[in-house]
């Protein structure tokens, strides 16, 4: 087994963590502070996102200098110091790097944008005309530079430039300042979408936006296995590759041990599920079905190919799990007990985003004032230009915007939630009265007690770690019941996901008076399984550990 495969990582999105010197936005030594409640609550890994030097155009995924803290956060010493005392308590560091592009003030795209000749100019992608592919926080792809009087290639922000990964140079820089940060003790990397880095010579279009041509891109592989020399070869680091509109087929590549490329891979097509028609900027209810397709799918062909999932609900750009598949009104508590359970026995690495463990909800925001997302105004933008009401757009944000899970780590029922003495760079629900570490801590019947447990677990029970993924029930509406198998004893997982009571028959074999059954883990005070029918309360969930 692999440190990772029975590890827990928690992402910690640091503007909005906890703030030490009482700022707007939250910093290193913030984090430091908190050490000691992570380890509490069992984690091993910490994924942080981008605290290098940084315009923060796009919070930190736009980097103006990989050797350097962004002052917002604090200094190289402050980092030294997150680094040390996470490993006083066995808590690992994973950074957050960002290569398929850097910030327009990178010195690299300075250079470049300065003269057609100058040698940094192939660091990025230029043409003299524009293709038809578009960027993934709306318009065009391309954005015309007058001082040379060619276009460079963005696929995010028009200040955020694609690098040139053909040029061998942009490779050695890359690998370069990877091995700066192995050596300074990381434990591993987030590679921010890595699979984006390999654009075909040719820029083809068609009717698309371009995506097909450059996910899991001609030579992606060849450059993570390069990387992999480079960088990882010889050093326990856990990596971890965010993968943009990928393939199980590519998934399984980039993951499995054999390829010698990543650890594991996160992809998002389980939460492309209230997308209709994959338009994620329209108002919809999620297809429950599809959901468990999808991660039923996932999991028989990632244990096929031996390749090794992330498994996440939540993270810094995706709303609140528990608004979002769950309940955020009455059945809050059970709704996000329920999602954590259905989530924690799968194969994988299971991510927790900070205040997930709390059952955080989304903020609620009603106007574009509230939001601060370059994503959620450039789409407003979008839309105002192409004429659709107001009301409709604001839906689709309130649903959809990142900011949704952007909003300060709620510690306490105080001013600020606790966050910070200065007022935080973003508004704070007002639920966070009630919903915050500090009650829960007291609470064992909390969400986060629930977490706690769930972390537990999958360190000491091995079938979490290594057992065989089979979906029950495909074609049930509202029940998503699977089994985790090996060695005559299984883990029979029951998650309903909707409010509605519901009854279901499970296979006679499975439950029968000669099968031993403990309970791990439910989210009601006792468990009804007594036979092989049997009604599911409101959000109930429970785990059972069967053998023969
Ligand atoms: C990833 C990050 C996201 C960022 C984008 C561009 O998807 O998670 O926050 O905006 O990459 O770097």
């Amino acid at each position: 087994m692999q440190t990772w495969q029975h590890s827990v990582i928690y992402q910690i999105y640091p503007k909005s963590f906890y703030s030490h010197a009482g700022n707007a936005t939250g910093d290193l030594l913030g984090i430091v502070d908190k050490l000691d409640y992570l380890q509490w609550l069992g984690v091993d890994c910490l994924w942080i996102t981008p605290f290098l030097r940084s315009p923060q155009r796009d919070n930190g995924y736009d980097i103006s200098d990989y050797y350097a803290i962004d002052p917002s956060y604090g200094t190289m010493a402050d980092c030294d110091l997150l680094i040390s005392e996470a490993a006083k308590r066995g808590i690992k560091l994973m950074l957050d790097i960002v290569v398929n592009h850097t910030s327009i003030e990178h010195e690299w795209f300075q250079q470049a944008r300065s003269s057609l000749d100058n040698p940094y100019r192939d660091f990025y992608i230029w043409r003299d005309q524009p293709n038809n592919w578009e960027s993934k926080f709306g318009g065009s792809a391309w954005e015309y530079e007058a001082q040379t009087g060619q276009y460079y290639l963005h696929l995010f922000d028009h200040t955020q430039a694609d690098l040139n990964w053909d040029n061998p140079q942009v490779r050695a820089e890359v690998f370069k300042l990877m091995r700066f940060w192995r050596d300074k003790g990381v434990g591993g990397f987030r590679l921010d979408v890595i699979n984006l880095i390999s654009k075909p010579a040719d820029f083809p279009e068609d009717h698309t936006d371009g995506r097909r041509f450059y996910t899991d891109g001609p030579n992606v592989h060849q450059y993570l296995q390069e990387m992999h020399r480079e960088v990882f070869e010889g050093h326990d680091l856990i990596n971890v590759g965010e993968m943009s509109s990928t393939s199980l087929e590519h998934c399984i590549r980039y993951s499995r041990p054999e390829s010698r490329e990543l650890s594991m891979t996160f992809n998002f097509h389980h939460l492309k599920v209230d997308y209709p028609n994959l338009q994620k900027w329209v108002r919809a209810d999620f297809d429950f079905l599809q959901l468990k397709q999808i991660f039923s799918d996932w999991q028989l062909g990632m244990q096929a190919g031996g390749g090794w999932n992330a498994l996440f609900w939540c993270n810094h750009d995706q709303p609140r799990v528990v608004s979002r598949f769950g309940d955020d009104g009455e059945h809050r508590v059970v709704s996000a007990k329920m999602l954590a359970t259905a989530l924690h026995f799968l194969q994988g690495t299971p991510y927790v985003y900070q205040g997930e463990e709390l059952g955080m909800t989304n903020p609620g925001f009603d106007t574009i004032e509230q939001y601060r997302d370059v994503e959620t105004l450039n789409i407003l933008r979008l839309k105002r230009d192409a004429g659709e009401s107001e009301a409709s757009s604001m839906a689709a944000i309130k649903q959809k915007s990142r900011d949704n899970g952007r909003t300060p780590m709620q510690w306490n029922g105080e001013a600020n939630a606790g966050f910070s003495s200065g007022e935080p760079w973003i508004g704070i629900p007002a639920n966070a009265r009630q919903i915050n570490v500090e009650s829960q801590l007291d609470d064992p019947d909390s969400v986060l007690h629930h977490y706690r447990a769930l972390i537990a677990l999958r360190r000491h029970e091995p079938l979490i770690q290594e057992g065989v993924y089979r979906e029950l029930l495909p074609d049930h509406l509202q029940v998503w019941a699977y089994l985790r198998e090996g060695h005559g004893e299984r883990l029979l997982v029951l998650n309903n996901f909707y409010a509605a009571p519901c009854e279901i028959r499970l296979p006679d074999h499975l439950i029968s008076t000669a099968i031993e059954q403990r309970l791990l883990i439910s989210n009601y005070p006792d468990c009804p399984l007594r036979s092989s029918t049997v009604v599911l309360r409101p959000y109930e969930s429970f785990v059972l550990h069967l053998k023969d």
